[in-house]
């Protein structure tokens, strides 16, 4: 069992109960994972997706070892068939297999270069750690989705949501001095779509649409005011161009969630994957009011990684 997308999950809510159970007895899978060991391997930065799932295997009796691929390892090849007499030293082919031999499950963080849409969007990094790794691949955040921060946002409006109705969740684009990936924003719509539990708008500039292949059951509106109207939460995101691919087509600081904006919503709960960039996405007064759940979702990581590592022991 691979964890790459919403598609290798049965039973979103059953996982999401799971996670809820581990959040309530941290240590009731604790020997779960005894003998087994966990590789975490980072190609680019980290803070909550390395510790929470570190933290996460440790409660369930694995032992974790991280390796910064990008600062630590050789430079590896994905090319099919390529001449290596340039810069990389290893290919997938080579590097992977041994990886699967040393570890019972690999995770990997892999984030596009923005530069290609095809290139980034066929996921080739991951896809060649599961050819040729021989051992479940769990992603830490691929170059189009980000399957694990999506479980948590899903735990946590579960957790959070008191009606009996379904909730607004409204995912709004915000500015960025950075050209980000569309990952969060992608993998969101997709595990919000799949799980069917949430009314999602999603709302964004002209121009910002993302691949409709994970929207499809998002309404999307692209005034930011009425799409907040009665919004019960507010996922604020930043993404690049999809179609523009990767390029910064706005900087309108209007579409900064502030309190004047959120007064327009059903006194909604505001979630960001963080890290956040105060007073650009999100402005200080929203952040660090009730309305702000941020830190209780970057909590929920923990038992999403739980959750899901629980079950890919129990499937080997
Ligand atoms: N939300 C998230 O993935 O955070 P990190 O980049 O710090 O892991």
């Amino acid at each position: 069992m691979n964890f790459i997308s919403v598609n290798d999950v049965d039973n979103i809510n059953a996982l999401v109960e799971q996670a809820l159970k581990y959040k309530a007895d941290p240590f009731a899978g604790k020997e779960l994972g005894a003998g087994k060991r966990i590789g975490l391997l980072f190609l680019n930065p980290s803070l909550r997706t390395r510790l929470s799932t570190q933290v996460a295997a440790a409660n369930l009796g694995m032992e974790a070892i991280v390796f910064n691929v990008d600062k630590e390892g050789w430079a590896l090849e994905f090319e099919e068939g390529a001449i290596m007499n340039g810069t990389t030293v290893e290919h997938i082919k080579d590097a992977a297999p041994v990886l699967g031999q040393y570890f019972d499950i690999l995770c990997i963080r892999t984030f596009p270069l923005l530069l290609n849409r095809e290139a980034d969007y066929a996921e080739t990094v991951i896809s060649q750690f599961i050819k040729y790794a021989a051992v479940p691949i769990v992603s830490l955040e691929s170059a189009t989705l980000h399957p694990l921060q999506s479980l948590t946002d899903i735990i946590t409006i579960k957790e959070t949501f008191k009606g009996t109705r379904k909730p607004k969740v409204v995912l709004t684009w915000a500015p960025h001095v950075k050209a980000l990936p569309q990952c969060v924003a992608n993998s969101f719509a997709q595990w919000v779509g799949a799980w069917g539990a949430a009314d999602l708008v999603i709302t964004h500039p002209e121009r910002y649409e993302l691949d409709s292949a994970f929207t499809k059951h998002a309404t999307i509106i692209t005034s930011q005011d009425e799409a907040l109207q009665n919004a019960d939460y507010v996922y604020v995101k930043n993404w690049s161009s999809y179609h523009d691919y990767g390029k910064i087509l706005c900087s309108d600081a209007g579409w900064m969630l502030d309190h004047k904006k959120l007064a327009l919503t059903n006194d909604a709960k505001v979630l960001h994957c963080l890290p956040v960039r105060r007073n650009v996405e999100l402005s200080d007064e929203v952040l660090d009011s009730p309305n702000s759940i941020v830190t209780q979702q970057a909590g929920n990581r923990v038992w999403a990684a739980q959750s899901v590592l629980s079950e890919i022991i129990k499937s080997m």
